[in-house]
């Protein structure tokens, strides 16, 4: 190739040079509504409120002793309606395999139609302590009771109380284990490389 062709081209692809910045905040940009916008990785768990399916990627742990789980439902999901009648729930942590029905279970509403018959693998079976379903193929698996729930504008922050936790012998290793990660919109990853740090 012609020599001065790629010295074009590594011209081309340089960055354009860096401007000083006159304070450090100028680096940061506002986002006006945009929450989605973070691209912060989350893992995104199947939660069964009652008999109905849905992913879910805002959760958290809330207390310790008792242990407690917190699950931030949209007010527009058929799921909130359940959980207003007080149902119970489980909390489903599958590998990052089962992406495909996650999805599922993340864009079709319940009342419209039986996620569990559209599904390639995924397997409801009824929890061992709540009135509620799990799914078969879940590593780790949190029943819960609801404590509380925390009405805000578009969304309800159910508390649940954990009152079994069960996982999959030998699936749970550190090293081994991949998670679906959400990252906001359509983007999605997977945790890869492990840090063991002494605390
Ligand atoms: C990756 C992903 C993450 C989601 N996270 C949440 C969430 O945290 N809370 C929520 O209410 N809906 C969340 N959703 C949307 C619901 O899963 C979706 O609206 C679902 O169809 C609701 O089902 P339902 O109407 O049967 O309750 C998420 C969807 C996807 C694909």
């Amino acid at each position: 190739m012609d020599s001065r062709l790629i010295k074009s081209a590594t011209l081309h692809a340089l960055p354009p040079p860096e401007r000083e910045l006159s304070s450090p905040q100028e680096a940061f940009k506002t986002l006006e509504n945009a929450y989605f916008l973070g691209y912060v990785p989350r893992p995104v768990v199947l939660i069964c409120v009652g008999e109905n399916p849905l992913a879910v990627a805002w959760h958290m742990p809330t207390n310790k002793d008792p242990f407690m789980y917190a699950v931030a439902i949209s007010k527009e999901n058929y799921s909130y309606k359940l959980v207003v009648e007080g149902s119970n729930f489980t909390v489903n942590f599958l590998p990052k395999d089962h992406l495909e029905d996650i999805l599922i279970a993340g864009r079709v509403h319940g009342d419209k139609e039986n996620k569990w018959e559209l599904f390639k693998e995924l397997k409801p079976i009824k929890a061992l302590k709540v009135r509620a379903l799990m799914v078969e193929q879940s590593l780790l698996v949190y029943e819960c009771t609801q404590y509380r729930s925390v009405e805000l504008p578009d969304h309800t922050l159910l508390i649940g109380r954990v009152e079994l936790i069960h996982y999959k012998r030998g699936k749970l290793k550190p090293h081994k284990i991949r998670y679906p990660l959400h990252m906001g919109k359509g983007y999605f990853s997977t945790n890869c490389r492990l840090l063991k740090v002494n605390l």
